[in-house]
């Protein structure tokens, strides 16, 4: 079985095991913090165990670095790590927002610029979006591109929730020159639609996301033909962490990044 099938099959198996938790009242139940440093919630948990559960079922060798659990080895030779984010958008999950995905990253290093494989599950109606690096993204088997013609409405993203005050500023240019700004509370899951073209810009500047925020939004997007670097321009990469916070802008053409950047 290849890594994205993996993936793949792992994410599917979320979904069919948290479709009826989404929205409920048990589902917003406190676990105590989880390793990225957020309350874990009851669906967070089912999601992670679900993922878990079936890579040791499979016995596939690696070590997890997950969002709630934290660092899990699977065995004593790893094949690499498994980045799982069982829930993005925890929020959206508990309160029965409908967008909120499980979004699986594998990389051999311990590099967020070494994942080769990244799989992203809409889990409000099972649309699954996958890359594996040098081949291309694809949502629901089928091939997807970022936006690259002029559009007739230019749709920025931009996530500005507990942004800092000294950030916000920064943000300003960007948010006045724009008249479609969109915030929808899963950054994996916005990614996914960057990719498929729907947004044209992506913006997160808040220093806050984590590596298992972004690992498989970041290889989709690259692979959809989209820009993504952190704030200084320069391409995204850290060591698999707790501690770093990234942010991060991404577009779908070079002259809208450029733009966006002169911006900030
Ligand atoms: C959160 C979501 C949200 C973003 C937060 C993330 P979580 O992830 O991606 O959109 O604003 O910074 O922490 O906690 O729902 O997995
Ligand atoms: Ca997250
Ligand atoms: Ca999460």
């Amino acid at each position: 079985m290849e890594i994205i099938e993996i993936l793949e099959e792992a994410a599917k198996r979320v979904y069919n095991n948290v479709k009826h938790l989404a929205g409920t009242k048990e589902s917003g139940t406190d676990h105590g913090v989880g390793a990225g440093g957020d309350i874990s919630r009851r669906i967070d948990i089912v999601a992670e165990k679900t993922v878990l559960d079936y890579l040791r079922e499979i016995n596939f060798e690696c070590t997890v670095f997950g969002e709630e659990c934290g660092l899990v080895e699977l065995s004593t030779n790893p094949r690499g790590f498994i980045i799982m984010d069982a829930i993005d958008g925890s929020t959206n999950a508990v309160r029965g927002l409908p967008f909120f995905c499980c979004s699986l990253a594998f990389t051999p290093e311990d590099k967020l610029s070494s994942v080769t494989d990244g799989v992203i599950m809409d889990l409000h109606n099972g649309d699954l979006y996958s890359a594996s690096k040098g081949k291309g993204a694809y949502m629901n088997g089928k091939k997807i591109r970022v936006h690259k013609e002029k559009p007739i409405y230019f749709v920025v993203g931009v996530d500005i929730s507990g942004i800092s005050p000294d950030v916000l500023p920064q943000l300003a240019p960007i948010l006045s020159a724009s008249n479609h700004v969109r915030h929808f509370g899963a950054v994996a899951l916005e990614l996914a639609i960057f990719a498929r073209g729907l947004v044209d810009v992506f913006v997160d500047l808040r220093r806050k996301l984590r590596i298992t925020d972004v690992a498989a939004g970041y290889l989709i997007a690259l692979e959809a033909g989209g820009y993504v670097v952190d704030e200084n321009g320069m391409p995204l990469d850290s060591n698999l962490s707790y501690d770093k916070r990234i942010s991060f802008i991404a577009a779908a053409n070079k002259e809208t990044l450029v733009d966006v950047m002169k911006k900030l």
